[in-house]
């Protein structure tokens, strides 16, 4: 295979990566973890809107990969398994960075990643700067350890998974017998993982902790590439289909000299962050890697009887892995933007703010998270026009109640109307719907569109039905 880079070299600059984490914070996406005792380095708690919308990227995986399809099915297992995993799998011994300390400043960095990192002396920036000089780079395994019971020794020593995909391996026999399923066919998994990453960084993209979305797609060997290019395909096309914008997503192809030596490919799904582009997913051809080592290690054979050919053969795998919290974070990179909305009778037209700028005469500035509505983490706002009128309130109340049954939506009647449509702008509520004085009248609401701003009246009795078709 010829090498073949596909990085694109625009970023998605409109967005400063600092503004966007304090919205976080403020609507309650995304906290830091332990921030009330000073918080802990490469950890991140997702608040009321964060863990919705974490959900609905979960549901959205889990709907496309296994849900919608005859060929895969899921599995749950769990965090800490049997050590000699991590032995077949060979994480004990190469899940490892290599690894600097800085003799001054006592930074400790990834060798390989010193140019985008920065010396912890103020008010040095890059690595070295304080003059400190480099000790040589060492390997450091990223797997953190615990102990399994009530004692602490060499026995006793387990690992908090740093995958998701050998729990997948590891129950490949059990799940091939109860699930009737025949290769070509799949075990999907979403779960935490785990690793002690030298440096965390750049918000939640490189976290401590975090949530992988693997695919084990077993198949017969041979037929590993065009396997592996559908899921490619598939694979990018699902980030289209929860908002990523296709210019802001491209392919890092691995060539022959950059594959590990059982792998025939590996794509990996690149986002633009405003930080770079960086890896969303990985696509591999494993070839019988995994299944083999298995088989070795624990002394069971993993094989497939083919009841057509009468063959028996390790099947061959393609796994496409996502992280959950990096696709929270290009989702809300996606739907961030400060806007200049203009004024009522003004004439002007919604446009993209200039980088802190003031708004323009005429103009007002908003900030919106346009998230397209199967991720959005609330569906819609309903709001009565007014708090102090009863009959309002009670139309509002009753069409909110109704809704919920289905849908998260939220109740809003405190503050002036423009007010509250500002509000669910910021959390990324797709659409608004108020009951004023002409819906006791004639039984029609305002359907306002977050990202148009525009409204239309609609029949109080098609609401649901609209909501339905809209979040399809
Ligand atoms: N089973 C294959 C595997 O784990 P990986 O490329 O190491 O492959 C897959 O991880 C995905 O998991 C990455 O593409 C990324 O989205 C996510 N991921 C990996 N390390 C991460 C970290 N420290 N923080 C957040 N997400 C991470």
């Amino acid at each position: 295979m010829t090498k073949l880079r596909l990085i694109m070299t625009t970023t998605n600059q409109q967005v400063n990566i600092e503004k966007l984490a304090s919205l976080c914070k403020r609507r309650g996406f995304i906290f830091q973890s332990s921030e009330l005792y000073g918080g802990i380095n490469g950890f991140w708690d997702y608040g009321p809107l964060g863990v919705e919308l974490k959900r609905n990227i979960k549901d959205a995986w889990w709907q496309d990969v296994v849900q919608r399809r005859d060929d895969v099915v899921g599995l749950d297992s769990s965090i800490i398994m049997h050590p000699r995993i991590w032995e077949a799998s060979g994480h004990l011994e190469g899940f490892s960075d290599p690894m600097v300390d800085c003799k001054t400043c006592k930074g400790r960095f990834r060798a390989d990643q010193l140019d985008t990192s920065t010396c912890p002396q103020k008010p040095s920036k890059k690595v070295g700067e304080c003059g400190g000089e480099l000790t040589e780079p060492r390997e450091f395994n990223l797997m953190f350890q615990t102990f399994v019971g009530p004692v602490r020794d060499d026995s006793s020593v387990a690992y908090l998974r740093p995958e998701t995909a050998q729990g997948i391996f590891a129950q490949f026999d059990n799940v091939l017998s109860v699930s009737r399923q025949k290769v070509p066919f799949g075990i999907a998994q979403i779960g935490k993982a785990f690793r002690n990453e030298i440096n965390p960084r750049n918000y939640i993209f490189r976290s401590r902790e975090f949530e992988q979305m693997e695919l084990e797609f077993f198949i017969k060997p041979g037929t590993d590439k065009e396997w592996h290019e559908q899921w490619v395909k598939e694979r990018m096309d699902w980030y289209t289909r929860i908002g990523i914008a296709a210019e802001n997503l491209s392919q890092y192809v691995y060539g022959d000299d950059e594959l590990a030596h059982y792998a025939s490919a590996c794509v990996d799904i690149m986002y633009a962050f405003p930080f770079g582009v960086q890896e969303l997913e990985g696509v591999a051809a494993r070839g019988n890697f995994d299944l083999s080592r298995h088989s070795e290690f624990s002394g069971k054979k993993l094989e497939y009887f083919d009841p057509e050919t009468n063959e028996r053969f390790i099947p061959h795998v393609v796994e496409p892995s996502a992280g959950v919290d990096r696709i929270a974070l290009a989702v809300l990179c996606e739907a961030y933007r400060i806007e200049w909305v203009p004024k009522e009778g003004s004439g002007g037209t919604l446009r993209l703010a200039e980088p802190d700028t003031k708004p323009p005469e005429g103009y007002e500035e908003r900030t919106v998270l346009r998230f397209a509505p199967r991720v959005a983490p609330i569906k819609a706002a309903i709001f009565p026009l007014l708090k102090n009128r009863p009959e309002l309130v009670e139309v509002a109340q009753r069409l909110y109640t109704d809704l919920k049954q289905t849908w998260p939506v939220f109740y809003d009647q405190t503050g002036a109307i423009g007010r509250r449509y500002r509000r669910q702008d910021e959390a990324g509520t797709p659409f608004g719907i108020t009951v004023d004085f002409q819906t006791l009248e004639d039984q029609t609401v305002t359907w306002r569109d977050r990202d148009t701003m525009t409204q239309e009246r609609v029949s109080l009795d098609e609401v649901a039905a609209l909501l339905g078709d809209a979040l399809k």
